[in-house]
Parts: structure tokens; sequence; C-alpha cells
């Protein structure tokens, strides 16, 4: 069977339900996403908007100051709204890169393909459809130049606190000494302004988590009803965790398929997404142990979103 099944059926056995949130991105989700970053309270997307828009030459220096010859990866490119300020500029000052767009969906691959060398002419694509891992391995065998890699947008907040060196230190074994990585890290801030971005009163939000559950329905044959279950979005701020979760409204049993069902009681939770918040100092700790060091940090006015440079030590 495939991995989508075989990954949600090991969620939804498990004692505390969960679905992994890289699921929402089918063509359905990339737009709901999309949606969200409209919504008045939804600020990471604007925050950093800010950086790339108007820090764009101190970005760009600062990358050329390392290489003038390099491949730009980005992992979760999505619709690369913000990186495309930073490949307009790199393409002006003449350097030399491929622009390697990674992600998880192959509905924004199809789309940047086809988008980017119309909107940047002498632009250099090479799109990759899947895990990040897997996609940096063959990005590879490709080239063997320098790297920067982007990862922006707080795409890392997916990643929970305890799993973060994990997957900092994974992303270094890919890197060679010197190369380069650009993180966006949402800050933490007023837990207010948080749970608000999460919790739209648009909705928008709600029918992005519930997408997921529509996905299932259409792709492996479930029988999730969307009625039965609430969007519930809860921030710590002593953690820092943002977590979402569907929560049954009622006792009742789901199916996936033929053969595998499951039970849910009422008020029983399954949760889909973590989106972790960060103090500057959390985010040195981790380049510390990860085998980066800081080179530089982006902020935009109201120190609510950074743009971290890390270089592989
Ligand atoms: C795309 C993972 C950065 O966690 O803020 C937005 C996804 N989920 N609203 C985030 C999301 C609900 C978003 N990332």
């Amino acid at each position: 069977m495939n991995k989508f099944y075989e990954d949600i059926v090991r969620g939804l056995s498990s004692r505390s339900k969960y679905l992994e949130s890289k699921y929402f991105y089918d063509a359905v989700g990339d737009k709901l996403f999309q949606d969200i970053m409209e919504c008045p309270e939804y600020y990471p997307t604007r925050c950093e908007m800010e950086i790339f828009s108007q820090q764009t030459g101190a970005l760009s220096s600062l990358l050329r100051s390392h290489y003038n010859d390099f491949e730009l990866v980005e992992l979760g490119a999505g619709d690369a709204t913000k990186s495309i300020h930073l490949l307009r500029r790199l393409l002006a000052e003449n350097a030399t890169f491929t622009y390697y767009p990674i992600d998880i969906s192959s509905n924004v691959i199809n789309y940047l393909e086809t988008k980017l060398p119309l909107q940047l002419p002498g632009l250099k694509v090479k799109g990759l459809n899947g895990e990040y891992f897997e996609m940096l391995e063959r990005q590879k065998r490709d080239s063997s130049r320098p790297k920067i890699v982007l990862f922006l947008g707080s795409n890392i907040g997916n990643i929970p606190a305890d799993g973060v060196d994990g997957f900092c230190k994974e992303l270094r074994s890919h890197l060679n000494t010197g190369d380069l990585a650009l993180i966006g890290f949402d800050l933490k801030k007023d837990p207010r302004t948080i749970l608000a971005a999460y919790n739209d009163k648009g909705g928008i939000t709600k029918r992005f988590n519930l997408n997921l559950l529509r996905r299932i329905n259409d792709e492996l044959g479930a029988d999730f009803d969307l009625e039965k279950f609430e969007h519930y979005p809860v921030y710590d701020p002593g953690t820092g965790a943002c977590k979402s979760y569907l929560v049954s409204l009622a006792e009742q049993r789901v199916c996936v398929g033929d053969t595998e069902c499951f039970d849910f009681k009422e008020g029983e939770p399954i949760h889909t997404e973590i989106s972790q918040k960060y103090t500057v100092e959390q985010t040195n700790d981790i380049a510390a142990n990860c085998g980066f060091k800081p080179i530089s940090h982006l902020y935009d006015s109201r120190h609510w979103f950074l743009d971290a440079v890390w270089e592989c030590v």
C-alpha cells in the first residue's frame, strides 16, 4: 500500500491520534494556505515578506560575499513569493546559480517550473517534488557547487521542539563546510497574537485543518464526517508550542478503506499540526548544537520574525 495510507493508519492507530501536517498540502490545501496568508490575523508571511522586500540588497550582498557561483535550494518553496525578491536581485547582480525548489506538493512544483521563468527571465529552475532530505540527495547528483539552503516561512516550526536538533543535524549532514542556510523562525510574542493567527475569524484555518480529512476521504476512501470534527488550536507561551487539533464532536467510528476502522470518543482529539515559536537565543543554541554558526539575523520592524543566516562549520 502507499505511504500516505500507511502514515494515516499509523497516526490514527496511535493511543494519542495524530495526522502528519505535511499531508495538508494537496492542490486544495495549497490554495487554502494561500488564503491563510491573506488573513489579517496570519502575520508570519507579511513579516517575512517585509524582510525579503526591504532588506533584499543586504541579504543578497551577504550571500554573495560568500559565493558568486552556488546552488540555491529552497525547502518547502510553496508559491515562492518571498524568495522571488531575492532571486530577482541575485539575477540582476549576475550571480550564477540554479534555483532548486523542493516541495511535497507536485502542484507547487509544476506551478513554479512554469511560472518562475516567465516572471524572472533567465532564471534556471529545477523543481524537486518530494521529501526534503531525499530531494537534497537528488540535488547533489546534479551539482557539487556550494549550496545556499532557504527554509522560510517558519516551516521549521512544524518540527516539534524536541526534534529540531535532530532535523538540523540531518540538514547539516547533507551540506558541506561553508554552505549557508537561511532559516525563518516565528518568534515568541503576545500569546493572543499567536493564537489568533491559527484561529482566524474568517474560518480559513479551520477549513485548512478539516481539508486533511476531506483529502483522506477522497484519496483513501475514508468516511470522515467533516461536520463531526472541530478545529481547535492552542498556544502555550511556556513551551512556545502552537498546536492544532481536530476534536471529535461525537462518539463515532471512522473507516479508512474497507479494513481499517477507528473509534473516537466524544471530545477525543486528533493532533494535526505544531507551529513552534522560538526566542532568538533558542535559535542560536540550535545552530551551535547542530554544526552551524549564525552569521546574520534579519528581523521585520516589529521583531516578530527572524530570518537567521547560518554558516556550516
Ligand atoms: C506553512 C507550516 C509555516 O505553521 O504557520 C498556517 C502552516 N497552519 N496556519 C504555519 C499553517 C495553519 C504554516 N507553515
